[in-house]
């Protein structure tokens, strides 16, 4: 094989009209990243010397949101068409061996399918992807000769309709050697339906050269598509996510239902882990063995070690779960909490920046912010940290064994002692010693002889 110095060019400046959004399309997102990133993420996976994006529409968005080191940027401010955006992008190119052009609103395309095209153009200065679709509509079709050879592309505006019937379209993504790009770019006139410099009109004039123009077609015509509105982007989402979740269960995952499953990101799964219907995985996702999450839950940036059962309902972001942990139902676990082996949140719970020990239970209804817990602590119904007080952020710490009261407010900066017991409904300001009872309550007294207010009867 051939050592060739690659150069990628994804064209992302048009408008995307039929989005109806001030967002440039390149940047609305599937599975969690915007569409351009995807087409950014295959495009590295061929390791070439350079990639060059043309930007055009929607400013600076682009290059802004995206913002990675290793690209060149180039705009185009006047969308002339793909042959235009092209040439723009050409002295970006120099001293490289083949040119990919890429499309920065198609983002399913394969390695596999991208390296049988770069393959098969190690022998033909151009090759083509095309696809035979049943509806060829809007697309440029391939025109071949009576033997099969490529003759040229023609777009759907500029078509006869014998040409209009031919079902084999371009879909744009192609392999050029880059030494002869640019004379054939010179060339480029716009007469034609739509006043653009067609990238497309190549095809004819390598042909004009006595090139055999190759063309090969995607394992899967998903790959081609492109997004331009947003049913194509829900339609994509949709045909992504299933993929994912075939692979999942390819893996070993049981998924409820695997179209009511969403990954935004990367997973990392252990063995027997069950995943109920409607659970949304963003970022970095590890779950170990057993690991089982409800229904209508979502987790971010997690790792859960084995066993840990998240029931319905439940939110966890950016934390760390330990083994056999017990979480939920409507349980809220913010970013920067660690919760050791065994712990147990039940309902109505929020974890923020909480770092729990062994064994220890916060089941109903309680906020724990800033806190520091130990091993089998035992929190209370309704229990509360006081963490700020209006201007900065304090910490609770709960020693080993303690017990705290329901409804007990810990008014931070403040230690409960090893072995503690508060006692219910107490506000709690200054550390409390270790194995003995704290509380603090107004003393309950009762009013002998008193009556409840009575109405008096009406008169009629
Ligand atoms: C183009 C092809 C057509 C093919 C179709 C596949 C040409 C002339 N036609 O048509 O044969 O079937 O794609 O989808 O190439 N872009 C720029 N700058 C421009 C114009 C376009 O960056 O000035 C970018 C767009 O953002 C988009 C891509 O190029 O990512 C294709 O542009 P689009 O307008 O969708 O091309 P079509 O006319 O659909
Ligand atoms: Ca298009």
């Amino acid at each position: 094989m051939l050592v060739m110095k690659l150069g990628v060019v994804i064209l992302a400046a048009g408008q995307g009209k039929r989005m109806r959004s001030s967002l440039p399309k390149v940047l609305h997102l599937l599975a969690g990243r915007p569409l351009l990133q995807h087409v950014l993420e295959v495009a590295r996976s061929l390791s070439p010397e350079r990639i060059t994006v043309v930007y055009g529409h929607g400013g600076e968005q682009v290059p802004q949101a995206i913002g990675a080191m290793d690209l060149s940027w180039i705009r185009q401010d006047e969308q002339r068409g793909t042959g235009d955006a092209l040439r723009l992008a050409l002295p970006s190119l120099h001293g490289l061996d083949q040119v990919l052009i890429l499309y920065g609103d198609v983002p399913l395309l394969s390695l596999t399918t991208l390296s049988a095209l770069l393959q098969s153009s190690e022998t033909a200065p151009l090759a083509l992807l095309t696809a035979n679709l049943t509806d060829p509509s809007g697309y440029g079709r391939i025109i071949r000769d009576t033997v099969g050879r490529v003759m040229r592309i023609v777009e759907q505006r500029d078509a006869q309709p014998e040409e209009l019937a031919v079902r084999e379209v371009n879909t744009g993504i192609m392999v050029c050697e880059a030494g002869r790009l640019e004379a054939w770019l010179q060339r480029l006139r716009p007469a034609n339906a739509q006043g653009e410099y067609y990238l497309t009109d190549i095809v004819a004039m390598a042909v004009d050269e006595g090139i055999e123009v190759e063309t090969i077609q995607p394992e899967d015509v998903l790959e081609m598509q492109g997004v331009n509105d947003h049913l194509q982007l829900a339609w994509l989402e949709r045909a992504y996510q299933a993929a994912q979740a075939r692979r999942l269960m390819e893996q070993g995952v049981t998924l409820m239902d695997p179209a009511r499953f969403d990954l935004r990101g990367q997973l990392s799964v252990g063995r027997d882990v069950v995943i109920d219907i409607d659970v949304i995985l963003e970022g970095e996702v590890s779950l170990g063995d057993g690991v089982r999450v409800g229904a209508y839950s979502k987790i971010i940036n997690s790792t859960l070690a084995e066993d840990v059962w998240v029931m319905e309902h439940c939110l966890i972001d950016s934390a760390r779960i330990g083994s056999g942990c017990r979480i939920g139902p409507f349980a809220r676990i913010r970013p920067q909490t660690e919760l050791a082996e065994q712990v147990h949140i039940g309902n109505f719970v929020e974890l923020k920046q909480a770092t729990v020990g062994p064994g220890s239970k916060i089941n109903h209804l309680s906020y724990m912010g800033d806190v520091v817990i130990g091993r089998n602590v035992n929190v209370g119904a309704g229990t509360i940290t006081c963490n700020y007080d209006g201007a900065y952020k304090h910490v609770t710490r709960i020693g080993d064994e303690a017990f705290i009261g329901s409804d007990t407010q810990l008014v931070a900066p403040v230690s409960v002692g090893v072995g503690a017991t508060i006692g219910a409904g107490s506000t709690i300001t200054t550390d409390t010693p270790e194995h003995q009872l704290s509380l603090s309550r107004a003393p309950q007294t009762s009013v002998p002889g008193w009556r409840r207010p009575q109405k008096k009867p009406t008169k009629e």
